[in-house]
């Protein structure tokens, strides 16, 4: 995508070199000294000075140190004070009308772009667009001055004209002017690129890879957000997907999860022996909120299981069905084996991704191997605590169902991903979503043989039960994404306020 407002994003990073050299010249104007130093200066202005026939020489280069200093932390570094007089004519000159469709198009709120569009070009108060005006004839005035500063290695034996004297004079005069206007100028400058970097939104060309019941999982395309000093942050990288946790407001939850993210594929991979693609973590603050992302290498999508259900014939479904299973087993083994941690598990065939050792897309090979994809909500305990604080998935729901949720369905949602017999249930159920019912029969079959070699106080599955599971269950995410979608309407008309969630289209049952 090309980024019609180069120029603009190339004009800010510009400034904000312009204004960090404006707040040295008033960090320097602000010593205490330099400020006493001025005033006797100008007091005794015209006793520093020795008229000779060459021109000016200052009388005492000795007693007058301290004042040759100021002069030269004043008006020396000519570089310097070049670009900020070219940052200045940049920001008269700017279309302005171009700077306001700009900033429509990175911020959502109408008011907000008036309102930062008048901090620069405002006609009605006072904008960095008329200070800086008043600072133009200063500089354009004083530039030559500057240089001659600089040039002088030895000050005390420099020689300056009347010409210089008079500029050097009146620059001291006006002196608490130019302070003042310099104070307002960066005051409003930083006032800007805090509220604008906030409020900035780029349009993320999305490619939505999956719709889980918890997070959307995209790829992007383009897109991202901006730091303090303009520069973008990118999301942008191909290899992976990223996948949008529900918001989070406290940056020790953010950490938490964090962690919780990155142990809970250490463990699937160390200790159980389930592959997962590589993972990293982003976030970003916005307005008090974590907008988090778990990012995962992307594998092939044609390759995750219920995609790749669709296409297979009933022998090679049947033979993912028993790679799953076999996955399974590992992790039962693991929770069975280890006393201190206990995995959770979602089994969907849509968590599942093949591996095939040849490439092959239609079926599935005795050499192929599954990865393991849905770390995103990472359950697991230690020492019967639950790592994950659950809650944080709660926020995904609205706040008028969210202590409903709490009371009827937390804790048993929570507690099927850690029992095998449920997991494959599920696994089993969503066939029928995936429309593939057919391969119900066999599925069951083969878990009840799959049970009996694991332990034999598993009761076998019936269809009965499994179909009564898939609108059980399909209930609650159906009230979910109802839920879900009641409160975007409840949020955006009555409270104004924008959406934080990303919702899923529908899901087709
Ligand atoms: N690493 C990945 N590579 C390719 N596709 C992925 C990857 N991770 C997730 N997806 C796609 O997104 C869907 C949902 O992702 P998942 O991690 O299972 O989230 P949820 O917790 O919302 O179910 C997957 O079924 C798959 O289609
Ligand atoms: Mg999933």
């Amino acid at each position: 995508m090309v980024d019609d407002y180069k120029d603009i994003s190339e004009h800010l990073v510009f400034l904000n070199k312009v204004y960090e050299l404006k707040r040295k010249r008033i960090r320097f104007m602000q010593l205490a000294t330099v400020d006493r130093q001025l005033h006797t200066m100008a007091d005794n202005f015209y006793s520093l000075w020795n008229k000779t026939s060459k021109g000016f020489i200052l009388k005492d280069a000795h007693i007058h140190e301290s004042s040759i200093d100021t002069l030269k932390g004043l008006f020396g570094l000519h570089d310097e004070i070049t670009i900020i007089s070219k940052g200045n004519k940049a920001i008269l000159t700017f279309d302005k009308i171009r700077f306001y469709q700009y900033l429509v198009r990175h911020v959502a709120n109408i008011n907000a772009c008036s309102y930062l569009y008048n901090i620069f070009y405002g006609e009605e108060n006072i904008s960095i667009n008329t200070l800086v005006k008043e600072q133009l004839p200063y500089l354009e005035r004083y530039i030559p001055i500057f240089k001659k500063f600089d040039k002088a290695k030895d000050i005390a034996s420099f020689v300056f004209s009347q010409f210089d004297i008079e500029n050097l004079w009146s620059i001291i005069e006006i002196y608490d002017k130019i302070k003042d206007n310099l104070i307002k100028d960066t005051a409003f400058y930083k006032q800007f690129v805090n509220d604008f970097t906030r409020l900035y939104r780029e349009d993320i060309a999305l490619k939505i890879l999956g719709y889980g019941e918890i997070s959307t999982v995209m790829q992007t395309i383009h897109g991202g957000q901006i730091d303090k000093t303009f520069l973008k942050i990118q999301l942008y990288e191909p290899d992976w997907v990223w996948k949008r946790m529900p918001p989070i407001n406290s940056f020790q939850d953010v950490e938490t999860l964090k962690n919780a993210y990155h142990e809970y594929r250490e463990i699937l991979i160390q200790k159980i022996g389930i592959q997962v693609p590589e993972q990293q973590f982003r976030y970003f603050k916005n307005n008090g909120w974590y907008t988090v992302y778990a990012g995962q290498k992307k594998i092939n999508p044609q390759m995750v299981g219920n995609v790749l259900v669709k296409r297979l014939d009933q022998v090679n479904a049947l033979a993912l069905f028993n790679k799953v299973l076999s996955e399974l087993q590992r992790w039962y083994l693991f929770n069975k084996r280890d006393s201190s941690i206990q995995v959770g598990i979602d089994g969907q065939i849509s968590n599942w991704v093949l591996l095939s050792a040849d490439g092959a897309l239609n079926y599935v090979g005795s050499n192929d191997t599954l990865f393991y994809i849905d770390t995103s909500t990472p359950l697991y305990r230690i020492n019967g605590v639950e790592q994950l604080n659950a809650e944080l998935f709660l926020k995904n729901i609205p706040w008028f169902l969210r202590s409903i949720i709490r009371a009827l369905f937390l804790q048993e949602v929570l507690d099927r991903y850690y029992d095998l017999r449920s997991v494959v249930v599920d696994c089993i159920a969503n066939l029928y979503k995936e429309k593939r019912e057919d391969l119900i029969p066999a599925c069951i079959k083969a878990a009840n043989y799959f049970f009996s070699t694991m332990d034999e106080s598993i009761q076998p599955l019936t269809l009965h039960e499994i179909a009564k599971y898939y609108q059980g269950d399909a209930f609650i995410w159906r009230l979910f994404q109802f839920a879900r979608k009641v409160d975007k309407f409840v949020t955006e008309r009555i409270f104004q306020k924008k959406y934080m969630y990303r919702l899923p289209k529908k899901i087709e049952r």
